[in-house]
């Protein structure tokens, strides 16, 4: 299948107003996006235009019932080659289609998201930060634009990839609140796929935890409340005696990409990684006994960040306190090498525009 992209360029790119010394996260965008719209039957109309709104019905069917979901992806600019590379793409493109299935909305295929996010790259290139601790982050999405309110799946769609030049998301170790009154999924809900209503839900809770002085909310399991799960933005490991450990995939959380490359990445340098269920005890008593060296959580927009301690009931346990940071730092500063070009790229992960 191919689709022709028409490209209508600004005028005058906004780059001069960018300053990559201090760009934070989310808040500057590049000079264009990427649109397709799906009519019922098929994509038409690919698309570049400049980055700006996109007008829509009161009635847009998105707004009302949340059809709507989006990635999260990153490329970073490469010292060796002086190229841009995609970090995993593919991953991030069949998760799209994960969460478009669940959400009754139509399959991207590769050809469109692909060579969407490619030619968009292309004429951006210019606004992916050359720093190591700069990339640029790409937000592929799509919603219903039906003109209707019935309870429906919509039958029209528009998909849409823009991008913002970033630096870290976090910027110091995380404080996290074990979170054992709300639940941000149940079984048999939408908590695998990245739909926008798991993280409006997910806000009021958060928006607690920050008033009680957390950076973020530790989902558990949403039957029992014992298991841990993830935090509102990644997923989360744990040393303990050696052992690297990280919750297993279940409808309940999201299956991270970084958190993929992470137990890959570690088990690639030698680690013993383990996905297996960790309760809130086995972590306190892991503590107690002094066996806890490590917790840190992973995702796109986060990256690796360390845990500085987390909260449970009325009590605070500091990790870092007593902790290392030896395996973290370890398979940060590899992955971070292996995104920015710095060493072999031995597992394939980059994708060169
Ligand atoms: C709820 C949740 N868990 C985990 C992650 C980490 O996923 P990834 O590593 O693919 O960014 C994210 C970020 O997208 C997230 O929103």
């Amino acid at each position: 299948m191919n689709f022709k992209i028409t490209i209508e360029k600004r005028q005058t790119s906004k780059i001069a107003e960018f300053y990559p010394e201090n760009i934070g996260f989310g808040k500057i965008f590049t000079d264009h996006m990427f649109l397709a719209n799906w009519d019922g039957l098929e994509w038409k109309d690919a698309r570049i235009v400049p980055y700006g709104p996109i007008p829509l019905s009161p009635a847009t069917s998105a707004i009302h019932y949340g059809q709507s979901i989006f990635e999260g992806m990153k490329a970073f600019s490469h010292s060796h080659d002086k190229g841009i590379h995609l970090f995993r793409p593919l991953e991030n493109w069949m998760r799209f289609n994960i969460s478009a299935e669940r959400m009754v909305m139509p399959y991207v295929p590769k050809e469109l998201y692909i060579d969407g996010l490619k030619t968009l790259l292309k004429l951006e290139s210019a606004w992916v930060p050359k720093n190591e601790k700069g990339s640029l982050y790409i937000r592929p999405f799509m919603f219903a634009t039906d003109d209707f309110i019935g309870v429906t799946p919509s039958k029209t769609f528009i998909f849409v990839i823009f991008c913002c030049p970033v630096g870290p998301y976090y910027s110091k170790p995380l404080k996290i609140k074990v979170e054992e009154t709300y639940s941000r999924s149940a079984p048999g809900g939408v908590g695998y796929v990245k739909c926008a209503g798991n993280y409006g839900g997910a806000m009021f809770p958060t928006l607690q935890a920050q008033k009680e002085g957390y950076d973020q909310v530790l989902w558990t399991d949403p039957l029992t409340h014992t298991l841990i799960e993830e935090t509102g933005t990644s997923n989360l490991f744990a040393v303990i005696n050696g052992e690297v450990i990280t919750p297993p995939l279940s409808a309940t959380l999201l299956s991270g990409i970084t958190r993929n490359s992470v137990i890959k990445g570690l088990r690639h340098l030698g680690y013993e990684v383990n996905e297996r269920p960790l309760s809130i005890l086995a972590l306190k008593n892991a503590l107690n006994d002094g066996s806890l060296a490590e917790l840190f959580i992973t995702g796109t927009a986060a990256t690796l960040v360390g845990i500085q301690g987390f909260g449970h009931r009325d009590a605070y346990f500091d990790v870092m306190d007593q902790g290392n940071n030896a395996v973290s730092t370890h398979i940060k500063t590899w992955l971070d090498n292996v995104r920015h070009g710095n060493i072999p790229d031995e597992l394939d992960w980059n994708v060169k525009i």
